[in-house]
């Protein structure tokens, strides 16, 4: 069955959603601040694992290290609510099992090609089309989904024109989001069992994805500033690079793909 994309709605998702726990429930905004937020309001208030938080527009939505992020309607913004059992030292796990989940239901769904670039943004030929933001507490963790699908670069703000792309650019017209946000339910579904039975296969999938490992990177954050290459990720979801003056492990950090014909993603 196909939907309009004004057709995106509760109701809409949750009709035919054949998942156990992802989206079970999923409640639905019109408009809202950020769907991170709204899923940890429902968390705290013992909300089980698996609810879900989904939005037309978000007026306050969020990216990493503080970022704004833009969310006007026609995106997928998204967050779900997890209760696992390993420490919240683990946490970083869950993006992986997310931003593998979101490329393997865009594939699923469109057939066109996503990347990954460290820790877990969507890449469509250098340009960032998505990304997932994973907030965690002892008691929960609430990963959040955002990606451009019917959103037309204009609409964008002016700063992130040059590095963003939607998937209406790659498509040529506008995507089914009923089904692209079921189809993430279900793949988030997949993935964050395989992540707890098997975390190394995960992992193994983003790697295969990567952009990021192998090559000449840029690192910078509030303390340090260093180039090297991009080695590999360890358990912990730590970024490994090789410097001149040796192995440095990278975890809340800006990273940038240095290579001449790759835009600077950042
Ligand atoms: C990033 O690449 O910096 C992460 C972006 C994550 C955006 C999503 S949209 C749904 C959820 N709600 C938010 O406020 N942020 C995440």
């Amino acid at each position: 069955m196909s939907h309009s994309q004004s057709a995106l709605s509760g109701a809409a998702v949750a009709a035919g959603l054949q998942t156990k726990r992802m989206g079970q429930p999923l409640h639905w905004f019109d408009q809202l601040t950020s769907t991170n937020d709204i899923a940890q309001a429902f968390a705290e208030a013992g909300a089980p694992e698996g609810t879900a938080v989904l939005a037309g527009e978000q007026t306050g939505g969020r990216g990493r290290l503080g970022r704004r992020w833009a969310s006007p309607p026609g995106g997928l913004w998204l967050s779900v609510v997890l209760r696992p059992s390993p420490p919240a030292t683990e946490w970083p796990r869950f993006g992986f099992a997310a931003s593998v989940a979101a490329t393997s239901a865009i594939e699923a769904v469109t057939q066109i090609p996503v990347r990954l670039k460290w820790p877990n943004d969507l890449i469509v030929e250098g340009r960032k089309l998505g990304g997932v933001l994973v907030e965690a507490t002892g008691a929960y963790v609430v990963v959040g989904i955002g990606i451009n699908v019917n959103v037309r670069r204009d609409l964008l703000p002016p700063e992130i024109r040059p590095v963003a792309t939607s998937l209406l650019e790659w498509v040529g017209h506008p995507v089914d989001l009923v089904e692209l946000t079921q189809e993430v339910l279900r793949a988030l579904e997949r993935y964050y069992q395989l992540v707890q039975d098997d975390p190394h296969a995960v992992l193994e999938q983003w790697k295969v994805r990567s952009v990021t490992l192998g090559r000449q990177v840029r690192v910078i954050d509030s303390a340090q500033a260093f180039e090297g290459v991009a080695e590999s990720v360890d358990d912990q979801g730590a970024l490994i690079v090789r410097t001149d003056t040796g192995l440095r492990r990278v975890f809340a950090s800006d990273v940038s793909v240095r290579e001449p014909q790759v835009p600077s993603l950042d």
